[in-house]
């Protein structure tokens, strides 16, 4: 493998770590502040020789913030004359990638042009919302899948009574069969309507009968966890004995996992894209492993 060095971003110290390991790869050191009122000050206290950096910063929530403190890096990085790869785990805005309402700012766009212009000039996400998206970029862009890392983890962790797989919408179908064909399990797709002005989510009920079976509902993101929840009552109406939420990217805002609970969601997977208390997937081996085909 190259002789890379990582670069920590204040969102993903964690992870950046858990790929040094991995990669043998020297961690630089980054210091930074963040001022009263909300601006953030980065110090890269190690230098960085004219070589390939891999900076690891997910955006998360506070998303503006930690999407800002990626383009400093980035742009300091490049400054310095090195080839900035940018790791961005879990990549806000993602779900923003078409002009759904006339009008609409196609904010992928718009993140796609900034990365660009501040030195990056490799983008490795991952299970972005959705591959197309990735045709924003212009420059290489690449999402790695934490799929079989999450199949695996319920394969040896989690006991099962008859599983199926779901997933709470057409989106997610792809993901679904990847998870499903795994654990060599069946799987269902629910249809879910977002109303795109409010907001607001519809699942269909389930015609299928899955009495007494535990369901493992599969998704890219949990952000409000409204579309599991939804799904949820549905698939408990339609028999189901557990379900089990399974995600990439845990962002767990307003309540979202007090939500799931009480529409009868048992338990909630998810990976260390992002740092939540159900972060219990590593997804760095996923990261990594895209790193070893370049060379
Ligand atoms: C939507 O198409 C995505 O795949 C997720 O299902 C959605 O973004 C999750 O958001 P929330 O948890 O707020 O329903």
């Amino acid at each position: 493998m190259e002789d890379w060095c990582i670069v920590p971003g204040p969102a993903s110290r964690d992870l950046a770590e858990k790929m040094g390991k991995q990669m043998n790869a020297r961690l630089i050191k980054v210091e930074y502040k963040i001022f009263p009122d909300g601006e953030s000050k980065i110090i890269l206290s190690d230098k960085v020789r004219n070589q390939p950096v891999i900076l690891v910063q997910s955006t998360y929530p506070p998303v503006d913030r930690h999407l800002f403190q990626a383009f400093m890096l980035s742009h300091r990085l490049s400054e310095e004359g090195a080839e900035v790869n940018a790791v961005i785990p879990y990549l806000a805005y993602a779900r923003q990638d078409k002009e759904f309402l006339k009008g609409e700012v196609v904010a992928m766009r718009v993140l796609a042009r900034l990365f660009r212009h501040v030195g990056v000039r490799r983008l490795i996400t991952v299970d972005i919302h959705s591959v197309e998206g990735l045709s924003n970029f212009s420059i290489p862009s690449y999402s790695a899948s934490a799929i079989p890392l999450l199949a695996q983890h319920i394969k040896n962790k989690v006991k099962l009574t008859n599983p199926i797989a779901a997933s709470p919408d057409f989106g997610g179908s792809s993901r679904v069969e990847a998870f499903s064909r795994i654990l060599g399990i069946d799987h269902l797709v629910l249809e879910k309507k977002r109303d795109r002005v409010t907001g607001e989510v519809k699942v269909k009920q389930v015609d299928l009968s899955i009495e007494g079976r535990d369901v493992i509902m599969v998704d890219d993101i949990i952000s409000t966890g409204g579309s599991v929840q939804r799904a949820s009552v549905q698939l408990k109406k339609a028999g189901a004995k557990r379900v089990i939420a399974v995600c990439t990217h845990p962002v767990l805002v307003a309540g979202a996992l007090e939500k799931m609970r009480k529409a009868g969601v048992d338990e909630v997977i998810g990976t260390n894209t992002i740092p939540s208390p159900v972060s219990k997937v590593d997804v760095s081996p996923a990261i990594v492993e895209h790193f070893k085909t370049l060379g």
